[in-house]
């Protein structure tokens, strides 16, 4: 969704040369020469942040101010003060405007605190909704679509009394913090979660671990041995890397899941427990399924509702916010000085693949934590295999700094758009405005 900006000044020139640039920059962008237009536009346009003359011909920009902040809150209200006006910029800061900007201003200065108080408002957005939602306990994070939805998703199945879940994601995507989300809000929250990982245990051993076996029922059974399922009585049993079952031990637990009913190995009594299951994967089952690898009446038992959790490369958007949030609690942890990022870090993180996704991420921060605890963390610090950047013609210029990598880029679409800028903004995908911007930071420009 485009952000857009409302800007309220009664200097119509101003007004229309910032909303032009902001344009440019691909905000939508509103004016009004007024207090009282400025109010009614705000009701009709719902802009994300709003710029405020501090004086405005009808009523002041404090009003206008206090006017915005009993209505819309949580709305970024920017200040424009004159030349002189600084003090009454400071105190509508400390009556709640996001930031002030002092006239005349550079167009980067304006962009800057923009996106600025655009972040701020998403990471409050985000705080928030840690506090209402009842997934916050279980630190989950994210503010991209794909992961509202998924935490939603989620707190209804919990609700859902009885549903097994089968979770699909790659290795690092979070599916044994969502089974154990799944469990805190259920109805079984105060029984058992019990985590078994299929993948961990020789075949001898899976089927003792999971239905027990009685004393002597196998070279090494030294005693009886209480099997998971049983453990998990009332509660939920998790099964990761589910695909890793092996044949032999997946009839037996379907039979559990048909009746409710098992044999402990060595065993001629039937038992019974009331599990949830929860099972996860990173293997296409569907795919074992045909190959025979997994047993199809299994799979289809399982399957009763699939959530897949996408990989950190499909949501880009919540890098940065992870890495925040990462980088607050691995300082704690370490009592060390939370590492800052640079926003050309920001940048190559979000453009980085991330194969080992949250997990990968989080290893990351945690180690920079260590290490560099307190810093400002540049693209230098990251390593080598975070920089590259593809560029537009599909070569990839990986360099050590992130200004050579862009300035590789930037020649590469200067020459194939024949030295025309906006032909190679556009080839770019970003504004001609934009372009110029960074020619002149990159000193390509003369
Ligand atoms: N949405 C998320 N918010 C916060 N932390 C997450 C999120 N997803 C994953 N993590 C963290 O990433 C790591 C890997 O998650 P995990 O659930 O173990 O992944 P998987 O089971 O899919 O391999 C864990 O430390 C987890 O806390
Ligand atoms: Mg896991």
């Amino acid at each position: 969704m485009t952000a857009s900006v409302l800007l309220i000044d009664d200097e119509e020139a101003l007004v229309r040369s910032i909303s032009f640039a902001l344009k440019g920059e691909g905000y939508r962008a509103f004016g009004a020469h007024s207090g009282a237009e400025g109010l009614k536009m705000l009701g009709q346009n719902q802009p994300s942040v709003v710029l405020l003359d501090l004086r405005l011909p009808d009523m002041s920009g404090m009003e206008v101010l206090e006017s915005i902040r009993a209505d819309h809150p949580d709305l970024p209200v920017i200040m424009i003060s004159a030349h002189g006006d600084t003090r009454a910029a400071v105190k509508a800061v400390k009556l709640g405007a996001a930031d002030y900007l002092t006239k005349p201003f550079e167009l980067d200065e304006l962009f800057h605190v923009i996106a600025a108080a655009l972040d701020r408002k998403r990471m409050d957005d985000e705080i928030a909704f840690h506090r209402h939602d009842a997934l916050g306990k279980d630190g989950w994070i994210g503010t991209s679509p794909a992961m509202l939805r998924l935490a939603e998703t989620l707190g209804q199945i919990a609700r859902s009394t009885s549903s097994r879940v089968l979770l699909l994601g790659e290795s690092g995507t979070g599916k044994t913090m969502a089974a154990r989300a799944i469990h805190r809000q259920s109805p079984r929250a105060e029984g058992p979660f019990i985590e078994v990982n299929c993948a961990s245990l020789p075949e001898q051993l899976i089927e003792a671990e999971l239905f027990g076996a009685e004393k002597g029922a196998y070279t090494g059974a030294h005693q009886k041995r209480v099997g998971l399922v049983s453990l998990a009585h009332h509660g939920t049993l998790f099964l990761d890397e589910i695909g890793e079952l092996p044949l032999a031990v997946q009839a037996k637990f379907l039979h559990f899941l048909e009746g409710g009913q098992f044999r402990p190995i060595g065993s001629n009594n039937a038992q019974s427990a009331d599990v949830r299951i929860v099972a996860a994967t990173n293997r296409n089952l569907a795919e074992d399924v045909r190959q025979g690898l997994f047993r199809e009446d299994l799979f289809y038992r399982l399957n009763v509702i699939q959530v897949a959790l996408p990989p950190l490369r499909e949501r880009a958007e919540d890098v940065p916010l992870l890495a925040r949030l990462f980088a607050e609690r691995y300082a704690q942890e370490e009592n060390a000085p939370p590492i800052r990022l640079s926003e050309a870090t920001e940048r190559c993180l979000g453009q980085y693949s991330w194969p080992g996704n949250v997990r990968e991420l989080r290893n990351l921060i945690e180690r920079l934590t260590i290490l560099r605890g307190g810093a400002l963390i540049t693209p230098d610090d990251l390593p080598a295999d975070m920089l590259s950047a593809p560029s537009a013609s599909g070569r990839a210029p990986i360099g050590h700094s992130l200004a050579d990598t862009e300035r590789a880029l930037l020649e590469d679409a200067l020459a194939e758009a024949g030295g025309h800028k906006s032909r190679a903004a556009e080839i770019l995908g970003i504004s001609r405005h934009a372009l110029k911007r960074r020619l002149q930071r990159l000193g390509m420009e003369g």
